[in-house]
């Protein structure tokens, strides 16, 4: 029997990957109640397909929030909705609010939803579903265990923009390391072509180095080699581990026909599989790390009701979680923007890419505004706030 009622704000293309987590939370204590989204097709298409009312689906979120009070709040809108939404949400006093990566936009941002969360007494998740991977579950325990002795170094490598993409792997790493302490950051971004992604100002390629309290450092190599993608190699003293996913075919997996597919089946992330490897100065060659397969995002629905109802206290994507990886983000832009390593805790509260573009410290070469997610845009729109 169903305790919850979780409301969607936002239904696009994720919406539709979290709505079958919550559907999948074993004993099914969720009810998709209510959804949210200016755009009226998105509203049918959705709603239909997942059974919710008509006089549930609402063109104004903070109407449905007000109508509904809904106990679980899903923000599956793009990046620089995400603090005005929670906010938003909070402020209605949800028992948790869900949403979507990169957390914000900003450290400032970030912050704010914190306090929103922090003084109506809801319990904030950020949605980077990796980690909860049966597979990288385990390689954190192997980690922890010293399967490949003292880590030295995580390095990534996916292509992307920083907050799209390589924040996931961030977030891997900061997991993997048991969420160590920051200390500082260096940075260098390259921007030549004036791209936005999600409306906002993208860089084209970035390189970063993180230093921790351990002495380890992380590697960040945004859209410069292609190698583990959404994943990391993680060298230690004794041995390396990697990390990186694959999919099962398009063919095997359910389609969202007739909705609105512009990037394929939404389900494929549903469907993702974790990969972990592994050799030490023991193993003799590469042993693969195997665990039952799990929908990653139903675990992370798991734990969020878990956190609601007392079962768990330091769920894997509590909202401090994504703020650490905000703060990486942000310093590797400010260190770029300063030209000297930057040292955490970051006081600079706005986005440093975007105070470079806006300054024309970053000149482009070929000038001329696109952008990159233009495909996933309905109608006439091109960037977030044109979408209704
Ligand atoms: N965790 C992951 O692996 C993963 C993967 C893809 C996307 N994402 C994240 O999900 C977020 C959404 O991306 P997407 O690809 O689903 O976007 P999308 O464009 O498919 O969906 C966005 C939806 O928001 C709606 N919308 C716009 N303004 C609104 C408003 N004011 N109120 C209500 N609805 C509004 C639009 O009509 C659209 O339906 C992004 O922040 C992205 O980073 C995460």
């Amino acid at each position: 029997m169903a305790r919850y009622r979780t409301a969607i704000i936002a239904c696009g293309t994720i919406a539709r990957v979290h709505a079958r987590a919550w559907l999948a939370v074993r004993d099914q204590p969720v009810t998709l109640g209510a959804l949210a989204d200016t755009h009226a097709d998105a509203r049918r298409e959705f709603g239909d397909f997942f059974g919710i009312p008509e006089d549930k689906r609402y063109a104004d979120y903070r109407e449905m929030l007000d109508a509904e009070r809904p106990d679980l709040v899903d923000v599956c809108s793009w990046h620089q909705q995400h603090a005005e939404m929670v906010i938003a949400a909070a402020a209605r006093r949800p028992k948790a609010i869900l949403c979507q990566k990169p957390m914000a936009v900003d450290l400032g941002e970030a912050d704010a939803m914190l306090t929103a969360c922090e003084r109506n007494g809801v319990k904030l998740i950020i949605a980077y579903q990796r980690p909860h991977h049966a597979t990288w579950l385990a390689a954190r325990d192997l980690i922890r265990q010293g399967a490949i002795g003292t880590v030295c170094q995580v390095q990534m490598d996916d292509g992307g923009n920083l907050l799209n993409t390589n924040s996931h792997n961030i977030r891997l790493a900061l997991f993997l390391l048991d969420e160590p302490e920051v200390k500082w950051v260096l940075g260098a971004v390259e921007r030549t072509t004036d791209r936005v992604e999600r409306g906002l100002p993208a860089e084209d390629a970035c390189l970063g180095l993180v230093g921790l309290a351990t002495g380890a450092t992380i590697l960040i190599q945004g859209n410069l080699v292609r190698g583990l993608g959404q994943g990391c190699r993680v060298i230690g003293s004794d041995g390396v581990m990697e990390l990186d996913t694959t999919r099962p075919e398009d063919s095997e997996i359910v389609s969202d026909a007739p909705m609105y597919m512009p990037e394929g089946p939404s389900a494929r992330y549903n469907a993702e599989i974790g990969r972990v490897r592994y050799f030490s100065t023991t193993t003799g060659g590469w042993v693969q790390v195997e665990a039952p397969w799990h929908d990653a995002w139903a675990h992370q629905c798991q734990e969020a009701i878990d956190w609601v109802d007392g079962r768990v206290a330091e769920p894997i994507s509590r909202a401090e979680r994504g703020r650490a990886v905000q703060e990486i983000m942000m310093a590797l832009f400010e260190s770029a923007r300063k030209k000297q390593r930057v040292y955490l805790p970051l006081k600079t509260r706005i986005n440093p890419l975007r105070l470079m573009v806006e300054h024309g410290d970053l000149p482009v070469e070929w000038p001329g505004v696109y952008e990159s997610r233009a495909r996933i845009v309905r109608g006439e729109g091109m960037s977030w706030h044109a979408t209704s």
